[in-house]
């Protein structure tokens, strides 16, 4: 784990209200509703939610590379004191990979089959960082490049179809290090990997991440192998965050049953306790439905999640949710019809 940052070090990454659409002919998808968190200095920031959630359409905000149909059409993100969105365009370019890095999705499966590794990272090298390199030095570089993600010098002069899923995903990492930004964000960069190589390249990439001082976004579908790795956790859940803590405090006191639910479908190496599935399929965000978007797979739905959205709030310190069994009217009403006792009723959803 990350250390503490100091009180008085602004975060790296602000993110309010952020609001983003794929322009349909059926109609606007909104993939992201409303998202707002920051992350500070040197954290490990972890992102995870079901498919189709609205993950991958976040981060590729950040760096302003949303492709139509998408449209960013609310929301400010700030990197340090800058205004991300508000960028000329090529302002954006110097900040993409020498301030903010993304690993996107699949990236190992986009590299260029017939270009050699260290021409492909020479190019990233190039474009933003431009200066004279002399041969020696740029090859020296690079080479220092694949030492730092644990690959032999030799792989520099490979094409990416001769490497392994792991070895292609260490150049990733790599190429979106390579300029020391002070953001890193991996987006499920190890999905595609068996268990062994998903851990090893796991543990590279916070080792790089230590090593440059960076702060890290880890994008997951597995919520065990994300909480292992970072400090602080959001769960997303149709284009929202549903909730958002520190690893402790998601894990120790689940606020949301959509957190609930998903934690007691993990497996447990120490409880022998049934597992339990989230029954349903997520919204289509397409005209989702009114009201709470997890009311209609939610146990404790109530009649004002089907008609009102909950308010994303701060209930505990650093610890966020969105739900009406935490407003405060709704608690004192529950508590009065006796149909709610804050504390049993988490235990019992898990
Ligand atoms: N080009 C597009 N056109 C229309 N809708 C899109 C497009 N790309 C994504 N979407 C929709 O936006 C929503 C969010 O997609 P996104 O890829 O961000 O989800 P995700 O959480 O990253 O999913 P996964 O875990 O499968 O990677 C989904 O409902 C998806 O169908
Ligand atoms: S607001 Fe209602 S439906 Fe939504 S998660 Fe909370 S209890 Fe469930
Ligand atoms: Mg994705």
């Amino acid at each position: 784990m990350t250390n503490p940052p100091s009180p008085n070090t602004p975060p790296v990454l602000r993110v309010e209200d952020l609001v983003i659409h794929y322009e349909t002919a059926r109609g606007p998808v909104q993939a992201v509703n409303g998202v707002s968190f920051q992350i500070e200095a040197g954290q490990r920031f972890g992102l995870v939610g079901e498919s189709g959630c609205g993950k991958s359409t976040l981060v590729t905000a950040f760096l302003r590379m949303t492709k139509p149909p998408g449209v960013i059409k609310a929301g400010a993100v700030y990197l340090g004191d800058v205004e991300l969105m508000s960028l000329r365009k090529d302002e954006m370019r110097r900040m993409r990979w020498n301030e903010i890095a993304l690993i996107p999705q699949g990236a190992m499966n986009s590299l260029n089959p017939v270009v050699r590794v260290k021409d492909q990272l020479r190019d990233v090298i190039e474009v933003h960082r431009p200066r004279h390199w002399a041969r020696r030095e740029m090859d020296e570089f690079i080479v220092g490049l694949l030492d730092r993600v644990e690959l032999q010098p030799h792989v520099a002069d490979l094409y990416p179809h001769q490497l392994s899923g792991g070895m292609k995903q260490r150049v990733c990492i790599a190429m979106a290090t390579a300029l020391n930004p002070r953001l890193i964000i991996a987006d499920e960069p190890t999905s595609a990997l068996d268990v062994v190589t998903q851990r090893a390249v796991m543990q590279m990439l916070t080792a790089v991440q230590d090593e440059v001082g960076a702060s890290l976004i880890l994008i997951g579908h597995d919520m065990g192998l994300v909480a292992q790795v970072v400090d602080r956790l959001a769960v997303m859940y149709a284009g929202k965050v549903a909730e958002l803590g520190t690893v402790h405090q998601i894990y120790k006191e689940p606020l949301h049953p959509y957190t609930q639910l998903l934690l007691s479908s993990l497996p447990s190496p120490r409880e022998r306790r049934p597992r339990r599935s989230i029954t349903g399929l997520p919204p289509a965000l397409i005209n989702p439905p009114q009201g709470c978007l997890f009311h209609p797979r939610c146990p404790q739905a109530m009649d004002i999640c089907k008609h009102t959205a909950p308010t994303y709030r701060e209930v505990d310190g650093g610890h966020f949710v969105a739900c009406h069994l935490y407003d405060e009217s709704m608690t004192q009403i529950v508590l009065q019809q006796g149909a709610f006792k804050p504390g049993t009723f988490k235990k019992e959803a898990r």
